[in-house]
């Protein structure tokens, strides 16, 4: 594909240099054309150098070749980061004094807005009226992300993350053209992977858990707007990019994490496999086989339930705490009392989350698998949604629940 990657002049600019990396080695043809202002925060010879293409952003170089008109006509994709809170009023009134804004005006293909700007910029009647009149055009503007922004200052107006652009431009050229961001300005808290239990320095009791659910939960919550944390205990995947990760080993140390990441968490997941139990006595020293002695019998202790301490936080924090919504999981197998959902009901209801999602195991399910089906039970009483297909699907429809259950439905 031919994308157009216009760049404004944003701090955040020099984030897109990795944006024009996720393009070109997608196998992407990328021309930049950043404004004046975008070349006092990243020089054109970045963007020549990354994209293998000239760079310029006059209408007066390369005259011969009309250089709006042809980019303009031959762009598949156009693609604007960070949008800045000027290039978007520029865009919206149809200016025409730069490369980039001739080029806008004369594009055949979707158009892409990631915006950047401080908070107040990006709340201000201006900016959002330019906003409604690009998207009421056709254009998609996404969300900007929520968090730290140039100075001192947070709050919504952070660039989204290159990877959040990067697959939001593919389902853009895929001819997706509603961009929900459900997630846009919220703090998601997600616990993935298996935790270890340590016996001794060389020994533990573990799980399972490959991480792959809570990883892809990650990148579903990333791309919906969201400003992710992963608390990630034992992983057989990488973390995703554009994710903070709090690296954990064991149940205490992810219930640390854990109560440290509530109070600013609008969502908390909690997909981690916990163990239940971990040894009473943890050796300093290697636990070595001896002939004069009887085998050893390990003692195990109850680690506490993370899920219900969660739970019972957001309930004691009042008014304070109303607005956070928990995500427990169940892994459950069904027995002769009673079959798989019949425990999750009554697991939701003991644990007092807002959402269970449930999963049925068995010897050859879900633990390491790309492919998972899950039923979600809602505590607000709606009816158990099923969710199957790959763990990146079934993960994009429990976040999209979870976007539903914060904006429409009042919690607790
Ligand atoms: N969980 C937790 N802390 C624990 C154990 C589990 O926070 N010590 C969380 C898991 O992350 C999951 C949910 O609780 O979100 C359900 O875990 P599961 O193991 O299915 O249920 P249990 O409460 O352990 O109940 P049971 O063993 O009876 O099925």
């Amino acid at each position: 594909m031919r994308i157009v990657l216009g760049v404004g002049g944003g701090i955040a600019a020099y984030k897109v240099a990795s944006l024009l990396r996720l393009f070109t080695e997608a196998g992407h043809n990328v021309t930049v054309i950043p404004t004046e202002a975008a070349t006092r925060f990243v020089g054109t010879a970045t963007w020549e150098a990354l994209s293998g293409n000239p760079v310029s952003n006059s209408v007066f170089d390369g005259v011969h070749q009309v250089n709006h008109v042809r980019l303009g006509h031959e762009a598949d994709l156009v693609v604007i980061a960070p949008a800045t809170a000027d290039l978007l009023a520029r865009a919206a009134t149809g200016q025409a004094d730069d490369l980039l804004t001739n080029t806008l005006l004369m594009a055949h293909g979707p158009v892409l807005f990631a915006p950047a700007m401080h908070t107040e910029m990006w709340q201000h009647p201006a900016t959002q009226a330019n906003v409604e009149t690009l998207r009421s055009r056709g254009a998609a503007v996404l969300e900007p992300a929520t968090g730290r922004l140039t100075g001192a200052d947070s709050g919504p107006g952070r660039l989204p993350e290159p990877e959040a652009i990067f697959d939001a431009a593919l389902a853009l050229m895929q001819g997706q053209t509603d961009f929900q961001m459900p997630l846009a300005g919220r703090t998601v808290t997600i616990s993935a992977g298996g935790t270890r239990e340590p016996l001794d320095p060389v020994r533990f009791l573990g799980n399972r858990s490959s991480g792959k659910q809570g990883v892809a939960l990650a990148v579903a919550a990333r791309n919906a707007g969201a400003t992710v944390r992963l608390l990630a205990a034992h992983m057989d995947v990488p973390p995703p990019p554009g994710v903070e990760v709090v690296p954990v080993e064991t149940a205490l140390q992810l219930r640390e994490a854990a109560l440290a990441a509530a109070g600013d968490s609008d969502v908390f997941i909690m997909s981690a496999a916990v163990a239940d139990f971990r040894p009473a006595v943890v050796s300093d020293t290697k636990i070595k086989k001896r002939d004069d002695s009887a085998d050893p019998v390990i003692t195990l202790v109850r680690n506490p339930d993370i899920l219900q301490e969660l739970v019972d936080v957001r309930n004691a924090a009042g008014p304070a705490g109303q607005h956070r919504l928990i995500v427990g999981f169940a892994a459950e197998t069904g027995d002769s009392q009673g079959d798989v959902l019949a425990y999750a009901e009554a697991k939701l209801q003991r644990k007092g989350c807002d959402l269970l999602v449930v999963n049925h195991v068995g010897s050859d399910k879900v633990f390491g698998q790309d492919t998972n089906s899950v039923v979600i039970l809602s505590r607000s009483g709606s009816e158990p949604q099923e969710a199957a297909g790959t763990k990146a699907e079934v993960s994009a429809a429990i976040i999209s629940r979870i976007g539903y259950e914060l904006n429409h439905v009042a919690l607790n």
